[in-house]
């Protein structure tokens, strides 16, 4: 993984993946390490973020690293015109990594492709959200104690969220079982489902979020995203398609966790944060130990 970068999660092999968050548990244990001494990340979010630029630059100043970079374009020679071709060249000769958010799918592929640095893809557009995978796939197994075998419930925006398309591309390794709820304007694309046909798993697809919540070992909610309709009377129209509220949690599996990746407007009612099934907080905070990782693998210091 030295040097390698990270754009699609299947850059990586299972066994990168599955090693990686090992590593990541050593940092959870002790996240604080001297590691970034002397090692500058740039961190360039031409899309708004809390939780990933945040945990990254966490995840860097815990190790003794520095940050350079921007959260959004306004204040950058993106407004005189700069293409993102030389922003990229410029920038990678200013730091060790770039980690980048932008609007457009196939930018980090591009950016990787341009850049004397390892790109780490933070989000492109509705395409692929790499890392965000990774903090996944180790909060399902932290709390399942597998990522083999289980049955997994997508709920929500599964045509533009990007966190569902790297996920269930990366499960499709573990032999899991996929429950699809989304409006029909919604569903999962074809690009996505080929990789679960391919591997010759089960999907099921669902209009009504009841119907699936005894069934699955992971309830993986997601936000309509408002910023990805081109007609606003669209959005509208299906924005209240899922909420789920403490009283539809009655009959679960014991082991049952309700993960999202955050943030969430208004899919998962407030009254469920207090249930222990509620995972998405810790989610969030595991992403600080898997981004860790990650850097620290990239760099070759682990
Ligand atoms: N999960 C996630 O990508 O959150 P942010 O948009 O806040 O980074």
């Amino acid at each position: 993984m030295k040097n390698k970068s990270l754009v699609s999660i299947s850059d990586y092999t299972k066994e990168q993946q599955l090693h990686l968050l090992d590593v990541a548990e050593g940092f959870e244990k002790n996240p604080r390490q001297n590691l970034l001494n002397n090692y500058v990340v740039a961190t360039l979010f031409f899309e708004p973020s809390t939780r990933t630029r945040l945990s990254f630059e966490s995840a860097v100043s815990y190790l003794g690293g520095k940050i350079i970079g921007f959260s959004d374009t306004s204040s950058t020679s993106v407004q005189k015109g700069e293409s993102l071709r030389d922003t990229i060249r410029t920038v990678a000769n200013y730091s060790d990594v770039i980690v980048m958010r932008h609007p457009k799918e196939g930018a980090a592929r591009f950016a990787s492709e341009v850049s004397k640095v390892p790109i780490v893809n933070a989000g492109d557009g509705a395409n692929q959200h790499p890392t965000q995978c990774l903090l996944d796939l180790y909060s399902i197994r932290k709390t399942q104690g597998t990522l083999d075998g289980l049955n997994v419930a997508f709920v929500g925006d599964l045509k533009y969220g990007r966190t569902v398309h790297s996920l269930v591309q990366a499960l499709c390794q573990f032999n899991c079982k996929f429950h699809l709820v989304s409006p029909l304007e919604l569903k999962l694309p074809s690009s996505v489902k080929v990789h679960i046909k391919e591997k010759k798993m089960e999907y099921m697809q669902y209009t009504e979020l009841e119907e699936v919540i005894p069934k699955v070992d992971i309830l993986y909610m997601t936000r309509i995203q408002k910023e990805r309709f081109a007609d606003p009377m669209e959005y509208e129209k299906i924005k209240n398609s899922f909420i789920l509220k403490n009283e539809m949690l009655q009959k679960t599996k014991s082991n049952m966790k309700i993960l999202h990746p955050l943030p969430r407007v208004n899919e998962i009612d407030e009254d469920v944060d207090d249930n222990k099934r509620a995972y998405y907080f810790q989610q969030a905070l595991n992403g600080v130990y898997v981004r860790q990782a990650l850097l620290t693998l990239i760099l070759g210091l682990k």
